[in-house]
Parts: C-alpha cells; structure tokens; sequence
C-alpha cells in the first residue's frame, strides 16, 4: 500500500484516506453518509478535513437531510444572507445554474463569506446535475501558500490586518427606499470586520494566508496604492497550481473544505449546459491571528517542491551535458 495512505485502525478501519495533490486534497473512502457516522468514523473524516483541506466522497446518493446531519457532525449551519436557499431550508443554498441562470461570481478565488465576523468553518457541495464538459471546481491550500512566502514576507505580513466587506452583492440592491433600508440593516448585521492576514487554524495551529480578492477591501495602515499592491500578490498566490486541486464533479460527489485554511473557485467553462449543486455551510468562530513578534513557524515541514534539497553529486545524478568535461 502507498505509505501515504491512511488506513485507520479499530471502529474505522474501513476508511481509507488518499492523497490527491502534494498540498491539499484526499479521498475518502469507506463512508456511507446515508447513515449516521460513527465517533470514531467521525474523527478520521474530520483529521482528514484539517490535513488536507478538501475531502472527496464519490457516489453519494442522499438526502439534504442526510447532508446536513453530516454538516452538523462539525458544528450549526449558517443561513447565507444573499444566495438563494430552500422556503422549508434556508441552510440549503442551491446553485443550479443553466441558459436561463448563467453562473454567477464563482470565478474568482474566494473563501466563502469572510464578510462575517466568524467566517464558515467548511463548506459542503453535493453535485446533482453535472455538466457533461467542464464545470470543474478548483481549490488552493492557503496553508501551503503562506509556508510558499520568502521570511521577509512573512515577517511583513505578520499582524498586518485586512478590511472585509460583502462587496460582490452590494449591486444586487437597487436605489429604492426599500432596497435601501434593507441594505442598511444588513450593513448593521455584518459591519464589516477586520481579519489577520495570517490567520491560525483553531485545530492543527498551521499558519494561513488569508486575504481573498472577493471581499477584501483594504490592508490596515498602508495606502490604498500600497495596500492594493500587496493584496494583489498575495491573492496571486491562490493561483500557484502546486498548492491547488482540480475536482471533476460527478453526479453524487459530495466536497468538503475547511474554509478556513482554502479557498475555491468554480470554472464558469460549462455555459450553456446546466449544474446543479446542493451547499450546505457550517458556521465557524471568529478569526484568530498571529501575534506577538514575527518568529518562524516551527516544526513545519518544507513545501514538496525540492527547493532547498541537497543536489547529489554526478554518479547519483544525472550528468549534464556540459559536465562531460570534468567527469
Ligand atoms: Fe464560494
């Protein structure tokens, strides 16, 4: 067996955990969320969210009922003030997009809902209806795009803070008085918080980038050229593919990602054909940073990209042509 792959012992030996990409991504196989997990089945799908921040669960076939007692399993769902949901479950945003509905503001690089002073904990897709070309689902591991900085970055970014907003719904409001007031009590609802540029993941203590092109504003203390300039590299960093994963989505498939350590963005490649998908969203706690002065984070292993390796000498390597000479 591939010594990266998880096989837990005891009540959940039946679960095996794959790796997909060197930075983020697993499959999880063995789970039949058609019943109710066991504790100790729990544990090992809630580890495998953590350390890899997405998890995939192929052939699915449940109930939204079903999906949201497996959200619940990590914490209370949230109702999403914007998207539209179900008159009988509001918890349930259903994105179900076709000729008439084209997909909307998913093809930007985002973590759902940082607008919130406490941003979801994860979100959990079930596809329905699966375009028969793309539509694929992409994911960055906000983890490794942090360990990715040079230490003088690092040391720059630390404690820096960045001004959140609802921004991309800000136009589905009109100028009437109606709309107007609405917009103001939603205003009072989520006043826009200001959240660490490093964040700390509550469970495994990993530091993350986390400033996202959809609801960032503005970095705290700097100019607006100068906060635009930073913001735009870090956001940048999303895009690196060594820290993504590439999901095809399948009738079925059920996605779960740790909001608070990835983001997402949905290709808008499959316009005119339909998609459907379920959403349910676990609330999360407030954002906790990084603090006192800058030290390295420890105990953290290098990114697997070979940087940094002791290159072998000839004999153990390949000789290149111009060493011919010398060896
Ligand atoms: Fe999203």
């Amino acid at each position: 067996m591939d010594t990266h792959v998880t096989a837990p012992s005891g009540a959940a030996a039946h679960i095996v955990v794959v790796p997909i990409n060197g930075n983020i991504g697993a499959e999880i196989r063995g789970v039949d969320l058609r019943r109710p997990l066991q504790p100790a089945e729990f544990r090992v799908v809630h580890d495998a969210l953590v350390r890899h921040g997405v998890i995939i669960l192929r052939d699915q076939d449940i109930t939204l009922e079903q999906q949201m007692a497996f959200g619940r399993l990590f914490g209370e769902l949230s109702i999403h003030p914007f998207s539209p949901n179900l008159d009988d479950k509001r918890e349930v945003i259903v994105l179900d997009y076709s000729k008439d509905n084209p997909p909307h503001l998913t093809d930007q690089w985002h973590a759902d809902e940082t607008f919130r002073a406490a941003p979801p904990l994860g979100t959990i897709l079930r596809a329905r209806v699966v375009p028969e070309i793309g539509g694929d689902t992409l994911f960055a591991s906000m983890t490794a795009a942090y360990t990715g900085l040079s230490e003088r970055l690092k040391q720059y970014i630390h404690g820096l803070e960045a001004l959140h907003d609802f921004k991309p719904w800000r136009p589905l409001f009109t100028s009437s008085e109606a709309h107007q007031k609405k917009l103001r009590e939603i205003e009072a609802r989520f006043p826009n918080p200001w959240h660490p540029v490093v964040r700390v993941h509550p469970v495994s203590g990993r530091r993350i980038l986390n400033v996202n092109a959809q609801f960032c504003v503005k970095l705290r203390g700097l100019r607006d050229d100068e906060s635009s300039m930073i913001l735009q590299y870090l956001y940048s960093r999303a895009a690196i593919p060594e820290y993504q994963l590439r999901v095809r989505w399948a009738p079925n498939t059920v996605v779960m990602w740790d909001n608070r350590s990835v983001q997402h963005y949905a290709a808008h490649d499959y316009y005119p054909q339909r998609r459907t998908m379920e959403r349910v969203t676990v609330a999360g706690d407030p954002v906790i940073g990084v603090s006192g002065p800058y030290t390295p984070e420890e105990n953290i292993e290098p990114l697997p990209d070979g940087k940094g390796a002791r290159i072998a000498p000839p004999g153990q390597r390949p000789i290149r042509e111009f060493e011919r000479d010398f060896y």
